[in-house]
């Protein structure tokens, strides 16, 4: 008989379900790498933490990576099955040192894409970190009261920001019964600005990775008088902290997100960081740099008006670029063939070296869709 730390779902023994897993889905990295005998080689307790780390691959068989990590020390604890799927997730292969260093020191005018082609200065740009505080667990082992406490300590940085004439701005809650709740009205709107994040509820890998319970408790968003900076607060990380501006002046947009990380970071406890994996994200996607840098490029040759996404993620795969529609991850390409472009790397690299990528891969990217 197996002992209900075992048995998930339909109560298969949660080795078998791996193994299903691994022969249907060979992209599921938590399956390719999953090793029964280390999995039986933990005492029950660890097997149970494990398990909670690895249910969104289980539960999600088409998942990329398949594990969200519930405590930042799950990537030591668990080290021996979440490194290979770093590795492999990150291309680093078993004989490199894994090290994060983090740089941020670029060209303070130099990515400037109206200088390319004028038809570039009104680019939609984005750059976010991802930023959790060891002292709470990851979002996904979160309970409603650590959400509201967590939430709480954040306002009362947030207030500070609000008095200096640099940040000024509010705090936007999602918390029912909050003093700085937003009604639905006003939630949609940021929505639809691209400001606020989506219900989370109805992401299947999240809700199994744990990240979206207690809905919407927790959760709010402040954002700068100039709107340009904004930080998330119990998303997938602790903190989402960005930089958003339409135009084309790429180092404004970076240092504009250096700054505020800057400020922010003097008014809460130390983010959670290592030697190797640097900034600790709930999923291993994310680590390092923990950034993505991104911008909206109307590519209708490459992407034949918006419908071959395809072929142009080829194409950006050698100018090591990701390649999403507007809508976020996973959606379509928008109208006129609009696609959202970013550095593929985020372990490994600095914050400089993808600001680099991204300035220098949009320029190429551009010349190949203008190109006769
Ligand atoms: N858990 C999903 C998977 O393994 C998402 C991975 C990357 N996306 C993210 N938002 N972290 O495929």
């Amino acid at each position: 008989m197996t002992s209900s730390l075992e048995t998930v779902g339909n109560g298969e023994d949660v080795t078998t379900q791996i193994r299903d897993i691994r022969a249907a889905q060979p992209g599921n990295l938590m399956a390719r790498y999953f090793d029964e005998a280390y999995y039986c080689s933990l005492d029950e307790a660890k097997r149970e933490r494990l398990h909670k780390i690895i249910r969104s691959g289980i539960e999600n068989p088409d998942s990329q990576m398949g594990a969200y990590a519930q405590y930042c020390t799950d990537y030591e604890d668990f080290e021996p099955l979440l490194e290979p799927m770093i590795r492999d997730y990150h291309n680093i292969s078993d004989d490199r040192l894994i090290a994060q260093e983090h740089d941020w020191a670029t060209p303070t005018s130099g990515y400037n894409l109206e200088g390319v082609d004028a038809r570039l200065k009104d680019v939609s740009m984005r750059v976010r970190v991802g930023r959790n505080i060891g002292a709470f667990p990851l979002p996904g082992a979160m309970t409603k009261s650590s959400r509201l406490e967590f939430e709480t300590l954040l306002i009362e940085a947030f207030s500070v920001l609000m008095e200096d004439p640099e940040f000024g701005g509010e705090y936007l809650s999602l918390t029912p019964g909050s003093s700085c709740e937003i009604d639905e009205e006003t939630y949609r709107r940021r929505i639809e600005a691209h400001q606020m994040f989506k219900d989370m509820s109805g992401d299947p890998y999240l809700e199994s990775g744990g990240i979206s319970s207690d809905w919407p408790y927790g959760r709010g968003m402040y954002i700068s008088g100039s709107q340009d900076f904004i930080v998330w607060v119990g998303e997938e990380d602790h903190l989402r902290v960005m930089s958003m501006k339409r135009g084309s002046d790429l180092s404004a947009l970076f240092s504009r997100l250096h700054g505020g990380l800057e400020t922010l970071a003097k008014l809460i406890p130390d983010f959670a960081h290592s030697e190797r994996y640097g900034y600790s994200t709930s999923c291993p996607t994310n680590l390092g740099s923990a950034m993505r840098a991104s911008l909206h490029l109307p590519l209708p040759n490459l992407t034949k008006e918006g419908r071959d996404l395809e072929h142009v993620k080829e194409t950006a795969l050698d100018l090591s670029l990701a390649v999403r529609g507007v809508g976020g991850e996973h959606s379509e390409a928008g109208e006129g063939g609009i696609v959202d472009i970013s550095p593929r790397a985020r372990l490994g690299v600095t914050e400089a070296e993808i600001m680099q990528c991204l300035y220098e891969g949009s320029v190429a990217l551009w010349s190949l869709e203008n190109a006769n």
